[in-house]
């Protein structure tokens, strides 16, 4: 069978990642940019098994020379950070954890055109018009790109898929994000992009509709090609805003009263006028002094996974979301999630065949065991 044989049956795998009784090969990895997703994953590479960290490039200049571990907030690893794209580009390593601000394809190229497997939590979570030209430059390397996180490229998709296998005639899909959105370290991402603290009108008008759709769409489009639902469904996409009736302390600053303070999205696949997927998520800056009074209901922060079908399926998903904002400004656990399932997907990705590789390609995809429990020889 030839690897376009083996793509086009979605078995994108020479062999399993960890085969019983032989070990692992290891392999050699690039952190690419630092933030909070390139810190944590940092850390999951260390405690991977499988795993060596190899480079670290940085966008910010103060950073270059700091070794990786210690950007990462662990011990020193003996790797000092770099910005020098074609020291990396003629390094020898096996995979790239791509997580910089946004994506930028023709650096993707590249990276894939020098041989180097991709993953990353900023899109390609299923293949889009457009991405001939990254699949050429995986061929050209033998490479291979995979889209992976929590929401997208988890929650949103590989989950519901999951969960679907255990109902049959399905009818209904959704996959739904309740978050206090002050949580988010990011208070510039916050107010710029997200269009928080600023006026309504700004917020409609803003980038973030656009920006959210390009990797939900794949999500629901995951879905759908998953699930066999019709091909030709209409994606139709909302978003609604929230104000703020007093002023609300975050950690992006106080948003004054009228002021945007929640924006609620929402993509779903429609089909005959019914919906079919519905992806959507609640941001929003707590859950008091909010017009319309928008709350994050009984059951607090939480993802939920739904599949209506025989028969009904439904998941609370907990432990994504920190115990307070301020925690999560220490330590956000959807960042650390988002890095993990990133880190973990490597052993399989290596092993892929060349172009971009989906979770309907690629085989379940597992973390590791602690060291104190992992095997022994
Ligand atoms: N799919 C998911 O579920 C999911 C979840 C979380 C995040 N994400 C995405 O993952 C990416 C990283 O998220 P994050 O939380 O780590 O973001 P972040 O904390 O804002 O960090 C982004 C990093 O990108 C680098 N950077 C800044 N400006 C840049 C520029 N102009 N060009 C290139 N790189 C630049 C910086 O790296 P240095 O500090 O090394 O200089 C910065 O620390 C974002 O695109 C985010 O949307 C996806």
């Amino acid at each position: 069978m030839t690897s376009e044989e083996h793509s086009a049956t979605g078995s994108a795998l020479d062999e399993p990642a960890a085969t019983a009784g032989a070990l692992p090969a290891r392999h050699r990895v690039v952190q690419w940019a630092t933030g909070g997703v390139g810190r944590a994953a940092i850390q999951a590479v260390r405690d991977h098994p499988e795993l060596d960290l190899v480079a670290c490039w940085v966008h910010s200049s103060d950073k270059v020379g700091v070794d990786a571990g210690v950007i990462a907030g662990i011990e020193a690893l003996g790797v000092p950070a770099t910005d020098d794209v074609e020291a990396i580009l003629a390094l020898d390593a096996d995979c790239v954890v791509y997580a910089p601000l946004l994506p930028d394809p023709a650096e993707v190229a590249r990276l894939l055109r020098s041989g180097k497997n991709v993953v990353t939590p900023v899109g390609w979570f299923h293949r889009s018009p457009g991405d001939e030209a990254l699949e050429e430059a995986a061929r050209e390397g033998g490479s291979t790109l995979h889209g992976t996180g929590i929401d997208p490229g988890g929650i949103s998709d590989v989950f519901p898929l999951m969960l679907s296998a255990m109902s049959s005639a399905t009818t209904f899909v959704r996959a739904e994000e309740f978050s206090d959105i002050r949580s988010y370290n990011a208070p510039d991402v916050v107010r710029q992009i997200m269009c928080f603290g600023g006026t309504p009108e700004a917020a409609m008008e803003g980038p973030m509709l656009g920006l959210l759709t390009g990797g939900f769409a794949q999500s629901i489009r995951l879905i759908l090609d998953g699930m066999g639902f019709d091909p030709s469904a209409e994606i139709r996409t909302s978003q609604q805003v929230a104000v703020a009736t007093e002023p609300i302390d975050s950690p992006a600053g106080v948003i004054e009263p009228g002021q945007v303070a929640g924006q609620r999205f929402c993509w779903e696949a429609v089909i005959d006028d019914q919906p079919v997927v519905r992806v959507a998520v609640n941001w929003l800056m707590g859950t008091e002094h909010l017009d319309p009074a928008w709350t994050l209901g009984a059951a607090g922060e939480r993802y939920e996974i739904e599949v209506q079908g025989d028969p009904d399926l439904f998941v609370t998903l907990k432990g994504m979301q920190p115990e307070t904002p301020e925690a999560g400004w220490e330590r956000n656990p959807g960042v650390v999630a988002t890095a993990n399932h990133c880190v973990n997907s490597i052993p399989y990705v290596v092993r892929a065949y060349p172009g971009i590789r989906t979770y309907l390609d690629l085989p379940v995809i597992a973390g590791r065991a602690h060291p104190r429990f992992a095997r022994r020889s």
